[in-house]
């Protein structure tokens, strides 16, 4: 039986990854280790909180004890490290704690990993560790691309891959880096493009659109970034990098204007404001490297992502008026108090 330690499992991708483990790996045991900042949200997870292969423990990965015994206690094999702090525009108000998490908390994780021997050490990164392309460029970010971080985020991510690379390099830490596109689907914490916009729309509000609305991303259906996840640290060598991309690229006008028509709201709820300062022009993923090494491939386009995320906020009003009022963030205690 394979036992994995998941960071960040109350997160946006780390809950759909946990909920895809747990669905397609009956034999795997899930120990989901999270602070549950503010993008952490046990109600992702409510269906699973009493699976019998599921364990959720409240924590920070800065708190090397923690981890230790965690990691004896469950005999874990594998760490997959989701637990970040991810959004841009926080990174660039307030960039101290992404230096905390996303690189201390990386290193106390990887330390831990080499001292109590875990067999191998999943850390997702991500593509904007490779900096920005031009719009009239061919070219896409493959795993050669040098790392240029333009962003405090981007900056720490970068910083916590050559972490994981000198522990291996130094230490035989058997590790693999996953460089991934722009996620969208259920559970997105609607401060990220699409489910703010998805929000908005809905309850009528401005649809604040960054500068000229003509950045590019790669989107990436969730679940599609989790079946990769799951292929690399089942098949893929120690110490290869892979990039995962949707090959879904779109501006973030044409992906508001698909938002738009399908809610049936009116283009004059977009508002061009301020743009984000530093803002990457462009990403773009050459994934030939996991298609053809771990035979793995997206299997959902762009438009039957949307479609299937944009139902799922319709039907999970609930979900996002907990988000907005806060209560999301009382669930713990109210799950947690009698055990
Ligand atoms: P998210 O912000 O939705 O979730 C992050 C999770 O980490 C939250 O549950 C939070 O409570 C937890 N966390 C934060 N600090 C912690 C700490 N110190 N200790 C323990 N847990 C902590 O992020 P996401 O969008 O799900 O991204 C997950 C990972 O994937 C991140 O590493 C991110 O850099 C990477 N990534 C994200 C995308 C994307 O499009 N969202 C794309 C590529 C890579
Ligand atoms: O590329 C992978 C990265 O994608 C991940 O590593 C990050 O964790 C994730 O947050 C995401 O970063 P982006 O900055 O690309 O995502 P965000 O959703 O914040 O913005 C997407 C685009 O939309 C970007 O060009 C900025 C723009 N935008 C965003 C917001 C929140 C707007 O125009 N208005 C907005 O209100």
């Amino acid at each position: 039986m394979r036992r994995i330690l998941v960071t960040g499992g109350a997160g946006f991708i780390g809950s759909n990854f946990v909920r895809m483990v747990l669905a397609e790996h009956p034999d795997c045991l899930v120990v989901n280790f999270d602070k549950l900042t503010y993008a952490g949200n046990l109600e992702n997870l409510t269906e699973f909180l009493n699976h019998p292969k599921h364990k959720f423990i409240k924590g920070d990965i800065c708190d090397g004890a923690l981890v230790e015994k965690i990691i004896d206690e469950h005999r874990i094999d594998a760490i997959i490290n989701f637990a970040a702090e991810s959004h841009v525009d926080r990174s660039i108000t307030g960039p101290k704690v992404f230096i905390e998490t996303n690189v201390t908390g990386t290193l106390t994780l990887l330390e831990a990993a080499r001292d109590k021997k875990v067999a191998r050490f999943v850390h997702i990164s991500t593509d904007e560790v490779y900096g920005s392309l031009a719009l009239e460029e061919d070219a896409k970010f493959t795993e050669q691309t040098p790392p240029s971080p333009n962003s405090p985020y981007s900056a720490s991510k970068a910083a916590a891959d050559h972490l994981v690379k000198a522990f291996g390099h130094t230490w035989d830490v058997k590790y693999n880096i996953t460089r991934s596109s722009n996620n969208y689907g259920p559970y997105q914490f609607p401060e990220k493009l699409i489910p703010l916009m998805i929000n908005n729309a809905l309850n009528g509000k401005e649809l604040p659109v960054y500068g000229d609305g003509l950045y590019v991303r790669d989107w990436l259906y969730v679940y599609d970034h989790c079946a990769a996840v799951w292929k690399v640290l089942t098949e893929a060598p120690p110490g290869e990098v892979y990039n995962i991309g949707g090959c879904n690229e779109k501006t973030n006008l044409e992906v508001i204007d698909v938002i738009l028509g399908r809610l049936g709201k009116p283009k004059s709820l977009i508002k061009h404001v301020t743009d984000r300062p530093g803002h990457d022009r462009r990403y773009a993923i050459d994934a030939d490297k996991i298609i053809q090494d771990l035979d793995w491939k997206p299997s959902v386009g762009f438009e039957e992502g949307i479609n299937k995320t944009i139902d799922w906020y319709l039907q999970n009003e609930k979900w996002l008026s907990n988000v907005a009022s806060g209560d999301y963030q009382k669930y713990y205690e109210q799950m947690y108090k009698n055990r």
